[in-house]
């Protein structure tokens, strides 16, 4: 097995750029042990014995944008469990869901999106608390999760959990949505399964982005936090823009849209906050240019907005 120098603060700062560039993740000086931990089975694996190796590798290589996509990968964190925030969950069922079927009775349609869903147990939550509060015959009801890494979207779309994923879960959703596995674990079911569509995602490529349909509800949890102010502001853009009038964006306990935007109307519910597409607004901000999606549109592969499972 080769032997990986320490990572150099300079190589540091190299490698840190790309994956900023890459999809808006920011990386402080600090964390220079933490990355160099990450990456050192991606530099054993690819045989290189040093960080600046790498770097080039990254940057020259043919592999290299496919290795960018393992960095990132390797470098996010990826923390995620079954009814994760549940008093937020408890309000969206509870207050915002009702007034959304009414809104959308004409057209009979509800779209969801869970982005940056990592392992799928977000989607597959909501999925869950949709089945409870019943939905309504003849409704077309979707959930699309997406994620950066392949390796999170093809575990979500397996929908096989051990236990940690069930830490917050209630027993009788394990019992009613899930079936034991042989080698205890569990396996979501049929129902929860056929509402949930998955697919890989950049946040930070509007043009991609721009493919999705237009949505009702973006769940966008624990994901803002991590990436640089200016690509978190371009993100929250984009979710305005797929926002259907009157849809509702809900951002994890620790985020906000404070100095960010004004875009959204602010509902405040009685133990959460969350961001709504005023009703009447019918576009407050330009359009990506046709060229820029077209060229995504050609390049799409998986997307959630294609329906792919
Ligand atoms: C901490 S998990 C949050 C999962 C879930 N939303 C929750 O709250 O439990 C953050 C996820 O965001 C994803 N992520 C980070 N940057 C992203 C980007 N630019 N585009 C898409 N996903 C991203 C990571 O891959 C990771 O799986």
């Amino acid at each position: 097995m080769t032997s990986v120098a320490p990572l150099a603060l300079e190589e540091f700062r190299l490698i840190r750029e790309l994956i900023l560039k890459y999809c808006g993740v920011v990386l402080t000086d600090d964390q220079r042990g933490y990355v160099e931990r990450r990456l050192r089975d991606r530099l054993a694996f690819l045989s290189l014995s040093d960080f600046r190796a790498y770097y080039r590798y990254l940057r020259f290589d043919p592999a290299g944008p496919q290795e960018i996509e393992d960095a990132a990968e390797s470098i996010t964190t990826h923390e995620t469990y079954f009814f994760r925030e549940e008093y937020q969950l408890r309000a969206f069922r509870d207050e915002v869901l009702g007034a959304l079927y009414d809104a959308r009775r004409g057209a009979r349609r509800l779209a969801l999106w869970s982005a940056g869903c990592s392992t799928g147990e977000e989607p597959y939550t909501l999925a869950m608390l949709l089945l409870e509060a019943g939905i309504p015959r003849g409704w077309d009801v979707r959930i699309f999760g997406s994620d950066l890494s392949r390796r999170v979207i093809a575990h979500a779309r397996r929908g096989i959990y051990g236990p940690s994923s069930f830490r917050a879960c209630p027993d009788r959703y394990r019992s009613q949505y899930f079936r034991p596995t042989s080698d205890g674990q569990h396996e979501v079911s049929r129902e929860v399964r056929a509402l949930c569509h998955f697919g890989q995602l950049n946040l930070v490529d509007a043009a991609r982005v721009a493919l999705i349909g237009k949505l009702d509800v973006i769940f966008c949890r624990n994901v803002l936090i991590y990436l640089e102010p200016t690509a978190r502001r371009a993100v929250v853009d984009q979710f305005y823009r797929r926002l259907s009038p009157g849809g509702v964006l809900l951002l994890g306990h620790s985020e906000s849209l404070l100095s960010m935007t004004t875009a959204f109307e602010p509902v405040v519910l009685s133990s959460d906050l969350v961001y709504r597409r005023s009703a009447q607004q019918v576009e407050s901000l330009p359009a990506l240019p046709e060229s820029t999606v077209e060229a995504a549109r050609a390049s799409a592969e998986g997307d959630p907005a294609r329906g792919g499972r």
